[in-house]
């Protein structure tokens, strides 16, 4: 099938390559010329396993990329729109891209085409989408508007695509629906799985991949709910491991207890510092005032909010009583991503935690894997950048984890305590067993359960350096 894909950002992108991979043929459309030309000389521009070699694989062949929006519509049977919707300053999304991709696709439709939203969008988008289309003088025989919404996190975004929990997609006709399913078809009779070539099966994936299909209204609905539940889910754990706190119980015990069982499930209940990246914190908000123009007062979705911001203040305050003063305190920090396996920053708890440390005068030494890239000039300005945990450590007044790359969970905690001024580490991702840490002389905080003090000496005595 033709295909076009409008928006090379991280989901036009991504469903790109994969659908190159199923076997279509693929026009990636932006405007950007800049951004195409990167993505013709063979670049990346994201950090997501496994998209290298995708686009490697069908740059140029089945992947192509234009800025010409009119004939890629008119090339493709299918027309998915993945630009940006970003938050406006009352926590809506602004669908001002969509609505203009919307306008200007009307003069290439001439013969029955599929217009599929593929960002996340409110309730009605796909109403609006084809009201605009038809305002523009379409026929309206020659097009419909699906709903076909994305479940990739960044970072496992490739796999997440070819190997999903399930496909939502939302039709208000057989037509668009029988179109999608075609689409889809590698995936839900499994033959992409049966492929030499096939990206490899990560673990609990489900193949061959179930395919939902709703009205439009129920998959939008579905996008911005799933996310809305999973922020749930992570605010409750906070609060919970904040009972934990005051009564020394420990969350890592309570979440396996109450994760096993099946109605509930492990997964997306790890405390830490909050969620943060550019999908949760702006979908919550949106969702609440999607619900808020419905008519329906979403106030759970405030509680979600609040406990978020707060879970990062809980934080702040877990450093001072560590460390009593900060002014002047060096403090080395790992990470600064939102999460661990990707290099983005944006509406970074980790981020959020170093401005404010640095505002309270503390001096920081910070490493991250990928995102150290993407510091923002005057805030680089004011932070040291090491270039490995352990030169983040070097002399510190404690270390703090502030995101869950695999490799902080391994560290050499010998190599760690001899670098540190200190031997204290403030965990804000529960990544190591408080009773391993003070078996290795290390005063270890972390999220929702008690703090391990160690009884051994400070490294620096120990190895013979002076006390500031
Ligand atoms: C999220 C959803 O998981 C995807 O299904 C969705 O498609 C995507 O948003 C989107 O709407 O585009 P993503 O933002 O990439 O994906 O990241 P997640 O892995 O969901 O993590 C979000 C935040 O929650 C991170 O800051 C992470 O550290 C935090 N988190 C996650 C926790 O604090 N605890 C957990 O148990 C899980």
């Amino acid at each position: 099938m033709r295909i076009a894909v409008v928006g090379s950002g991280y989901v036009g992108l991504v469903a790109g390559a994969c659908f190159a991979d199923l076997g279509h043929d693929v026009i990636l459309v932006d405007n950007d010329e800049g951004k195409l030309a990167a993505l013709r000389n063979g670049e990346t521009p994201i950090h997501e396993k496994f998209l290298p070699e995708l686009l490697e694989r069908h740059r140029g062949h089945r992947l192509q990329f234009s800025h010409d929006l009119h004939e890629a519509v008119r090339a493709s049977s299918a027309i998915f729109v993945a630009v940006g919707t970003p938050p406006t300053d009352r926590g809506d999304a602004d669908l001002s891209y969509v609505e203009s991709v919307a306008r200007e696709i009307t003069g290439a439709i001439s013969e029955y085409k599929v217009i599929v939203e593929k960002s996340t969008v409110p309730v009605y988008t796909s109403e609006w989408v084809r009201r605009i289309i038809l305002r523009n003088g379409a026929d309206p025989e020659c097009f419909d508007v699906a709903s076909n919404p994305e479940f990739l996190r960044e970072g496992t975004a490739v796999t997440d695509f070819l190997f999903p929990d399930r496909i939502v997609v939302g039709c208000d006709s057989e037509r668009s629906a029988q179109l999608l399913r075609q689409v889809y078809e590698p995936l839900t009779s499994g033959s992409y799985y049966q492929r030499s070539d096939a990206i490899p099966q990560p673990d609990r994936a489900s193949i061959p991949a179930p395919m939902i299909v709703t009205s439009s209204k129920s998959a939008e609905l579905i996008k911005h709910a799933s996310n809305a539940f999973l922020a749930m889910k992570i605010s409750f754990i906070n609060a919970v491991a904040s009972v934990c706190e005051s009564v020394g119980a420990d969350v890592k015990q309570v979440c396996t207890g109450i994760g096993t069982d099946a109605r509930i499930g492990r997964r997306f209940l790890n405390p830490g510092i909050g969620y943060g990246g550019s999908c949760f914190p702006k979908d919550v908000m949106a969702f609440r005032a999607v619900a808020r123009e419905c008519g329906y007062d979403f106030r759970l979705l405030d509680e979600v909010m609040h406990i978020n911001e707060e879970q990062r203040q809980r934080f702040l305050r877990k450093v001072r009583s560590a460390l009593w003063t900060l002014r002047g305190k060096r403090l080395g920090v790992l990470g600064l991503a939102f999460k661990g396996g990707t290099d983005d920053i944006r509406e970074s708890p980790a981020l959020f935690i170093v401005q404010a440390l640095l505002q309270e005068g503390c001096k920081i030494t910070v490493y991250d894997p990928a995102a150290m890239g993407h510091i923002e000039k005057e805030l680089k300005s004011n932070l040291q950048c090491a270039s490995s945990a352990y030169e983040a450590a070097a002399g510190a007044d404690a270390l703090l984890i502030l995101t869950e790359w695999e490799e902080f969970a391994n560290l050499d905690l010998h190599r760690l305590t001899s670098a540190l001024k200190y031997p204290i580490v403030i965990d804000g991702r529960n990544l190591y067993d408080p009773e391993l840490m003070a078996a290795h002389g290390i005063t270890y905080y972390s999220v929702g359960r008690t703090a391990s003090h160690s009884e051994s000496v400070p490294a620096g005595v120990r190895n013979g350096q002076k006390k500031a």
